[in-house]
């Protein structure tokens, strides 16, 4: 670092000269001005593992189309009726292959749950098969190239995720053969199943190579954070009994209502109800950072508040540093998931500064799945187990600086009536 101005200073970063910024607004200034003064700026080995399609890379017009595509995909319409539903589903196949007692990795649960239910809907795969798990050991050696140094020499973690990269591109092309070739001729190849793949093949003029980095990247994007943020809803509630008890009554009462009118699965009206869990959400993301921040850079010459940015400079807006704020949060290195629960105007300005799905053009598209995924496998997690961290394998949650469990979170469980 060679110049500090508070909350926003200059420094050299991935070989180029970078602004970083720990304050709310030029943080939101920067994100809400993508495409005028600023433009989304990844690392190239990035494109290098996502592909040049990939949304997290694209700028302009084709992101725009992408980005439409997915939220589509995503509306909130197939939020209620299809994705709830299979969110449900996923969760209880995971939750309820856990043994009493037996010490395991809550993350690499969470991953698999979060995999295995975004593999279903982006290409009808079912968890347990054979293609599904083998893609799911691929992008365990993807992850670690994304989080790693862009050496491509062999056996490097980078070279290894681009290894990767093909594998998982052969298994969606071959699918996507597949898709086609059951349709036949005279159809444009999108199949019946009710999924992206099928949605991008009937509905969209998207060239092969389109579709397979979009789905490569949205398989990633969807299963990795939220995965995450669930590992580290377990771990911050472990720590916390009063908001564990808390949560769990709130969930108690949703099931006895439930079983009062005879029902069965969770639905839109149960979710809506799940008002603490919002909090526990909320907390979760703040505290725990699962996206710490962001890359951009000027397009232009900016000024904002009397700073000048330079054309072409990188520009950073680290949102872990604003959620952290003792400034704007009270004790902010604590669990507080009641914080969320007050609606002064104090609150209100916290709440504008709370940032863990980005903002403006390029608003995380799976934020309003990833709390649905949340809440629901929370609510049973809660309804049948507790559970503890082992103090002979402790672990917490480590940024290098993309935030992992080095130990992938070892928990164990016990069940609850
Ligand atoms: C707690 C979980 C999640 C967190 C914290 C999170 C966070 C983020 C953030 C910060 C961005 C902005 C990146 C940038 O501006 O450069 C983003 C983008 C994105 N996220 Fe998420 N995300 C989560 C879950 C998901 C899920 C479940 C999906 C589902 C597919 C998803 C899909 C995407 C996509 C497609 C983008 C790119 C949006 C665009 O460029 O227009 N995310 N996410």
């Amino acid at each position: 670092m060679d110049e500090r101005y508070g909350k926003i200073y200059r420094s050299n970063l991935f070989g180029e000269p970078t602004i970083v910024s720990a304050d709310a607004g030029l943080n939101r200034f920067i994100l809400q001005n993508e495409g005028r003064l600023f433009e989304c700026s990844y690392p190239k080995s990035i494109g290098g593992i996502l592909g040049k399609w990939s949304m997290l890379v694209l700028v302009g017009e084709m992101h725009h189309n992408m980005r439409m595509i997915s939220l589509n995909f995503m509306s909130s319409l197939r939020l209620r009726s299809v994705l709830l539903p299979e969110v449900e589903r996923h969760s209880l196949m995971v939750i309820s292959s856990w043994k009493e007692g037996a010490v395991f990795s809550a993350q690499e649960e969470a991953k698999k749950f979060t995999f295995n239910l975004m593999a279903k809907n982006i290409m009808s795969l079912e968890p347990g098969e054979p293609e599904t798990e083998r893609l799911r050991k691929e992008y365990i050696t993807f992850m670690k190239g994304v989080i790693s140094a862009p050496l491509n020499l062999p056996g490097t973690p980078y070279w290894k995720a681009l290894k990767s990269r093909c594998s998982i591109l052969e298994v969606i092309e071959k699918k996507m053969e597949e898709r086609r070739g059951r349709m036949g001729g005279g159809d444009q190849g999108g199949g019946e199943e009710d999924d992206l793949l099928g949605w991008t093949l009937r509905r969209t003029s998207l060239s092969k190579e389109q579709i397979l980095d979009l789905l490569l990247s949205l398989l990633f994007a969807g299963h990795e954070t939220s995965s995450m943020a669930l590992a580290l809803a377990v771990f911050f509630l472990a720590g916390s009994p009063k908001a564990f008890q808390e949560l769990r009554e709130e969930h108690h009462m949703i099931r006895a209502r439930k079983k009062k009118k005879g029902e069965l699965g969770l639905n839109w009206e149960d979710y809506r109800q799940m008002e603490f869990t919002q909090c526990v959400i909320n907390e979760t993301l703040r505290l725990g950072n699962v996206v710490r921040f962001v890359h951009r850079k000027a397009i232009r010459d900016v000024r904002y508040g009397g700073y000048e940015i330079p054309s072409g400079w990188k520009v950073l807006p680290v949102f872990a540093a604003v959620h952290l704020d003792p400034e704007l949060h009270t004790e902010p290195q604590q669990f507080n998931p009641w914080r969320w629960q007050k609606r002064g105007a104090g609150e209100a300005a916290a709440t504008s500064n709370f940032m863990p799905y980005g903002g403006g053009p390029r608003l995380c598209a799976g934020s309003e799945l990833a709390k649905v995924e949340m809440a629901v496998f929370l609510h049973h997690l809660l309804l049948k187990f507790r559970w503890e961290l082992p103090p002979a394998q402790p672990d917490s949650p480590f940024a290098f600086p993309y935030l992992d469990f080095p130990k992938g979170l070892p928990i164990t469980v016990h069940a609850v009536t």
